[in-house]
Parts: structure tokens; C-alpha cells; sequence
């Protein structure tokens, strides 16, 4: 049967099977080509979306309004302190309202709670732009530019998160490696592992798909014939400043560097969802270095630099991917 998403949400790489992941992986890269061709496709034209952000956002945010143009529709965007949503008006009946008017919602927030009400309520998709727990929407974009270097295909690849493998970023990673047959690595201290339970769902997937999830606190060892090292940052947004000097002890040893591609295999890559602390160049980044004398956090400079670093391809297939889940679910 071929693959329909009309009319659903985009909460969790959870709710998908591998053949609908792969039906917007391929979307988007159908979108890229005709992008890059400078063949239109405004397919919705008359259709409206808005974007609800609590959380600052550079990729997201541009990815979606971009989309949204080339795909002929207008949008709106809600800033932190722009709408009454949460102080002054339950998600509920933000929800009821803005399904009345818009024909997609984008949410960027706290709790994945959250946003499982907005869907429940709205009436019409609603895509999650990044929780606490899931960024569902990156995974599309990662998986497209994984597939860019590995033509091949996924099944089988190795995918090693390196650093704080218990936040929203490695929590999707996990799953959609775990669904499309990959085998997956967390790799970090004790107390940054992904939660027992969502590692036992993930290996029940992978056990039907042939992939695997592996915990390691070694990262000479979890980066041993990988494909893909990834990170993040060691602190996420809505997290308290306060985490640095902890989350700093704690992943230094986990750092990704070049000597992790040096028993990696030889076409192996560097990804990052972005922004990164790879230098000083950002206040956040002075900040530390002032206070904890670290120049690079969670990549070295010179990996981030390096011609393994596909990270600027990435950002971009967010626009890409996004296109593809918009239209996916829209249309
Ligand atoms: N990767 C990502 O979601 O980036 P932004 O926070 O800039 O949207
Ligand atoms: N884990 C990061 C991802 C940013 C795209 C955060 O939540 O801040």
C-alpha cells in the first residue's frame, strides 16, 4: 500500500513505521532536486501555517518559513512573549483557536506533553519543532544527509552519539536508528544515559528491524567501525546555567575529537544538529572559557572544521526535510 500521511501530526519519530520514515526521507530529497533545479512547487498555495516558538531557534524557525514560501503558503510566527498561550489561555484552547484558522501548527517548547495536547485539541497536523524529549523534525534532515554520504543506504550503519545521551537530540536519534535498522550507540557518563525504558522500546523495535542500541561509557571503543559520530551540546535549552561546571566534569572525556576517527571507519562523518561551542566566538562560549578555561566543548575545533564535518549540509536538508513533512501531512 503506498504510504499516506495526510492529515497527521509530526509528534515523535515513535509514531512512524521504518516505511513511512523513509517515504519523507525521500521526500525531502525529491524537494532538494526540485529546489536545486529551480523547479516551483507551490502545492499549497491558499493554505496557512503558524509557528509557535518558547524556545529561540535559528534552523527551525527559518526552515519552516522558507518551506512554507516555496511551497506557496503563508505563515506566522509567535515569539516566546507573543501570544497568551500558557499564561493567559490553556494549550487547549490555544490549540481549538488556531486550528480554526491556520491549517498547521509548529510547536517549539518544554514537555512533549505539551505538545501531544496542542495535536489532541487542534484539529488539523500539528509538527513538533523541538521538546524536552524528542526533535523529531531533525531526524528527517540527518537521516537525508546521512544517506547523501552512505548511498548505499542506512541499514547497517553504526551512528555513535557521543556527550549528553539522554537529551532530546540522542532520544530521537535512538529511535530512528532503532526503526530504520541502524546500529546505535549512546555514549557518555552513567548519569547521561537515555532512560531505561525508551532504550527498552528501542531495542524491542530494532530486534524486528535488525538494528541495534548499544550503552557504552568507552568512547574508543563505541566509535570502533562507526559511520557516524554525532554530538550536541552539553547543555540544553531550558536547562539552568547552573548544569555548566557539572555537565563540563562530566563530558569532558567525551568530547569529540580526532581521535575518535581514527578507529572509526575511514569514511566515517561528523554530524551535529547545531549550534555548536567549537570555539569561542559566542558569548556562551567565552562565558565558559572565562569561567572553566575550555575553549571547545563538546567538538574540538578542528573536527568541526574538518572535511568529515558535514554539518552545513545537515542544516540545510532541515529546510529540505521539513518541505517534505509539511507537504506529507498537508496535502
Ligand atoms: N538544530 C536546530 O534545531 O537548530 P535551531 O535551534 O537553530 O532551530
Ligand atoms: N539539545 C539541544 C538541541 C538544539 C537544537 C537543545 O535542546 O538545546
Amino acid at each position: 500500500m503506498p504510504v499516506s500521511l495526510s492529515g497527521r501530526s509530526f509528534l515523535k519519530i515513535l509514531d512512524f513505521t521504518p516505511d513511512e520514515i523513509r517515504y519523507l526521507i525521500s521526500l525531502g530529497h525529491e524537494f532538494k532536486r526540485m529546489k536545486m533545479a529551480g523547479t516551483p512547487h507551490r502545492y499549497l498555495e491558499g493554505k496557512n501555517i503558524v509557528l509557535l516558538f518558547e524556545k529561540t531557534s535559528t534552523r527551525t524557525r527559518c526552515s519552516f518559513e522558507v518551506a512554507a514560501m516555496d511551497l506557496g503558503m503563508g505563515v506566522t510566527y509567535l515569539d516566546p512573549a507573543g501570544s497568551q498561550m500558557g499564561s493567559k489561555e490553556s494549550i487547549a484552547d490555544t490549540a481549538r483557536v488556531l486550528g480554526r484558522m491556520y491549517d498547521g501548527i509548529e510547536y517549539r517548547g518544554f514537555g512533549q506533553d505539551i505538545v501531544e495536547e496542542l495535536a489532541a485539541n487542534a484539529g488539523v497536523p500539528v509538527w513538533n519543532g523541538l521538546t524536552t524529549e524528542f526533535h523529531p523534525t531533525q531526524m528527517i534532515a540527518d537521516m537525508m544527509t546521512i544517506e547523501e554520504k552512505f548511498p548505499t543506504g542506512l541499514s547497517g550503519l553504526k551512528l555513535v552519539f557521543m556527550g549528553d545521551a539522554q537529551n532530546n537530540v540522542a532520544n530521537s536519534l535512538m529511535v530512528v536508528c532503532a526503526k530504520l535498522g541502524m546500529h546505535f550507540v549512546a555514549c557518555g557518563p552513567k548519569k547521561q544515559m537515555p532512560s531505561p525504558d525508551l532504550v527498552e522500546t528501542c531495542r524491542e523495535i530494532a530486534a524486528q528491524t535488525g538494528g541495534s542500541i548499544e550503552l557504552s561509557n568507552d568512547p574508543l571503543t563505541a566509535c570502533k567501525d562507526a559511520q557516524v559520530i554525532y554530538t550536541d551540546v552539553w547543555v540544553s535549552m531550558g536547562e539552568p546555567d547552573e548544569l555548566w561546571a557539572e555537565r563540563i566534569e562530566l563530558l569532558k572525556p567525551f568530547q569529540v575529537r580526532e581521535e575518535l576517527f581514527a578507529v572509526a571507519a575511514d569514511s566515517a562523518i561528523f554530524m551535529h544538529c547545531l549550534p555548536a561551542f567549537h570555539d569561542t566566538k559566542t558569548t556562551v562560549g567565552k562565558r565558559v572559557a572565562e569561567k572553566f578555561g575550555l575553549t571547545e566543548l563538546e567538538v574540538t575545533d578542528e573536527t568541526f572544521e574538518s572535511a568529515r564535518s558535514v554539518v552545513f549540509d545537515e542544516a540545510e536538508n532541515r529546510m529540505h526535510s521539513i518541505k517534505a513533512i509539511i507537504y506529507a501531512t498537508l496535502k
